[in-house]
């Protein structure tokens, strides 16, 4: 029988996922996982399911720690089908548990499971609000907050506090990294991937909704933390301050360095030589440059350096008077994310009407990227002089500082 005991009375009852590539469009290079947990008091509570391909799995880890006809409580944080997708399957085998998500949450869940679950049964949630605490005994509480939209309108965390234990923040999707590992504690994994897979995730996930991470971190903050427990990746204990730091800092804006990212694609070339000349002119300075064609890039890989740089250069060449079809598509994925405090340039070329330009500037601006006034457009095939770029350059540091 294997041992889910991740700390004394707090069970992990998920699915580490190896295989899964491609998370709702997000590339998932290193797995993920769907965390699910028992805690136990005096009473046994389940928190979160998991996707419903895995419900045999979840299933016979439950089984592994206690008799499902024992638990008493299964609390639904977050209604995206990778936390409840096991919903309806789960509660066959829960007949004396009673169910508890936010307001919001209970709604959410009919308008998903009306299908498969009885009327009657959301009838019967507990609707918890901010504050509502569930004593499960032992010296153990469970104190609910609602933090809508960190990541759906019905996200919710719960609190653990323990008299004789550590406290647990129960954090939905909050402080997640998609990252398959069999090794469930921070301080038992490579910092550096956690970190760089926790950036990549508030990148892909929630950067968008970074205001209201930042009042979130201030209410969530406030807690005597011990340990997080997320419904993704590893859990915190050794790094707690580190990954809040890091939250704090990607939710105000705040990067690194003054670092530039160049993203382009190309038809024949012309785009090609153009992203190639500003790379050297700004590598040649000593400013720290990366730079991605977008045809064999992976965009969430490229919004997690979006949001590292400070100054964000994109190229197309013109394809039927519009931009080029990979670079409309990553900029339609930045527009919906919206990076913070960026510099934006555009560049490219044309054979006849031109067009893209244009439209870099606009997706930019929608993205709420301030973009500087002079750009490049060529027509066919860039000559040495319109490869000299040393003015675009200068006033495009001007403007980084
Ligand atoms: Fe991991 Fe918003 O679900």
């Amino acid at each position: 029988m294997p041992n889910l005991e991740i700390m004394k009375d707090v069970f992990f009852v998920g699915y580490v996922d190896w295989e899964v590539r491609n998370f709702h469009g997000y590339s998932t290079h290193r797995g993920t996982s769907y965390n699910a947990y028992i805690a136990k008091g005096e009473k046994t509570v389940l928190i979160d399911t998991v996707k419903v391909n895995y419900f045999k799995e979840y299933l016979e880890n439950i089984k592994n720690v206690c008799d499902p006809k024992d638990i008493d409580y299964l609390i639904v944080n977050h209604v995206e089908p990778d936390h409840s997708g096991s919903f309806p399957q789960i509660l066959k085998y829960l007949p004396n548990a009673e169910i508890i998500a936010s307001t919001i949450g209970v709604k959410n869940l009919e308008l998903h499971f009306h299908k498969d679950v009885d009327a009657e049964i959301f009838k019967k949630i507990r609707a918890v609000k901010e504050g509502d605490i569930l004593d499960i005994g032992n010296g153990k509480k469970i104190t609910f907050v609602p933090v809508p939209m960190v990541h759906w309108p019905d996200s919710m965390v719960s609190f653990m506090t323990d008299e004789k234990g550590p406290n647990v923040l129960f954090s939905n999707d909050a402080f997640g990294q998609h990252l398959a590992t069999s090794k469930i504690w921070d301080e038992d994994n490579d910092l550096s991937t956690i970190m760089e897979e926790a950036e990549k995730y508030y990148a892909n996930i929630l950067l968008y909704l970074s205001n209201i991470i930042a009042k979130t971190l201030t209410k969530v903050g406030a807690l005597p933390i011990d340990v997080i427990c997320p419904s993704h990746g590893i859990c915190w204990r050794k790094n707690i301050p580190d990954i809040v730091e890091k939250y704090k800092k990607w939710s105000s804006g705040e990067i690194d360095e003054n670092s530039v990212l160049i993203i382009y694609d190309t038809m024949w070339g012309s785009t090609e030589k153009i992203a190639h000349a500003l790379y050297y002119e700004i590598k040649n300075r000593g400013i720290p440059v990366r730079r991605f064609k977008l045809s064999s890039s992976d965009y969430s890989d490229v919004i997690t350096e979006a949001m590292r740089a400070k100054a964000i250069l994109v190229g197309s060449p013109t394809l039927n008077k519009t931009i080029y079809p990979s670079v409309a598509e990553y900029l339609t994925y930045q527009r919906g994310l919206k990076p913070m405090n960026k510099i934006g340039f555009a560049f490219g070329s044309y054979g006849w009407s031109g067009g893209a330009v244009k439209e870099i500037i606009k997706e930019l601006e929608g993205a709420g990227i301030k973009v500087l006034d002079e750009s490049i457009e060529i027509q066919f095939v860039p000559r040495s002089e319109d490869l000299n770029l040393k003015n675009i350059i200068d006033k495009l540091i001007e403007n980084m500082d």
